[in-house]
């Protein structure tokens, strides 16, 4: 009897939570390309962080829209009570339980700052990580600047800045996850639906 209670009620705590899959890897390695297939086939809500910040920069009035085009232009990571606002909000406005995180916790200050706000409120299930070569990396987002991204940050310039901050900082937080054995990493060099093939497999 106890015991049964007890579970009903530690089931009904994680229910409660949103589950989070975090979605790592470096500029171009095909984060949002995966995601919305995944979204197609297993139903989860895609929130990239990038994107979410994009939109903030967007808004007319935006108290914050300067710090974050500054961010973007120079590759470096927006502080993270931004950030995670912008994440904690979409998904309770979501009304969905299951999530995909794209390119969020990025760096330290991400990592600590989620931790803070989110680390009773979320059950992470696992962190995907797009392992892809820097030449490959590199040739995609050019390639997706040429074809009119629109983003301001689709430049040499820009990229060599992203890749630095993706070393120095991102890396340290993949490491930190796969210390808790939560990586899978695919090889994000081959094509979309060679690695989606990999990637369902977590999934179904
Ligand atoms: O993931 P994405 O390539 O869209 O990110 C674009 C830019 O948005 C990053 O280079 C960074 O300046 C900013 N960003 C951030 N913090 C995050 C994710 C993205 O500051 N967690
Ligand atoms: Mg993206």
């Amino acid at each position: 009897m106890l015991i049964s209670r007890l579970l009903r009620g530690a089931y009904s705590v994680m229910a409660d939570k949103f589950n989070v899959v975090f979605v790592l890897g470096g500029p171009g390695a095909g984060k949002g390309t995966q995601c919305a297939k995944i979204v197609e086939k297993f139903g989860f809500v895609h929130l990239s962080a990038g994107d979410l910040l994009r939109e903030e920069r967007a808004k007319p009035g935006s108290e914050y829209g300067e710090l974050i085009e500054n961010h973007i232009k120079n590759g470096t990571i927006v502080p993270v009570e931004i950030t995670c606002s912008l994440l904690e909000r979409a998904m309770k406005e979501s009304g969905k339980n299951d999530f995909l995180i794209d390119g969020f916790p990025r760096n330290q200050n991400n990592l600590e700052g989620w931790n803070n706000q989110m680390g009773n409120k979320v059950n992470l299930k696992f962190v995907l990580f797009f392992n892809c070569p820097l030449e490959v990396c590199t040739q995609r987002c050019l390639d997706r600047g040429a074809a009119g991204s629109g983003r301001s940050d689709d430049n040499i310039e820009s990229l060599k800045k992203r890749f630095d901050t993706y070393m120095n900082a991102t890396m340290p937080i993949i490491n930190h996850y796969e210390g808790q054995g939560l990586v899978h990493k695919m090889d994000a060099s081959q094509g979309p639906d060679e690695i989606f093939a990999e990637v369902e497999k977590l999934f179904s």
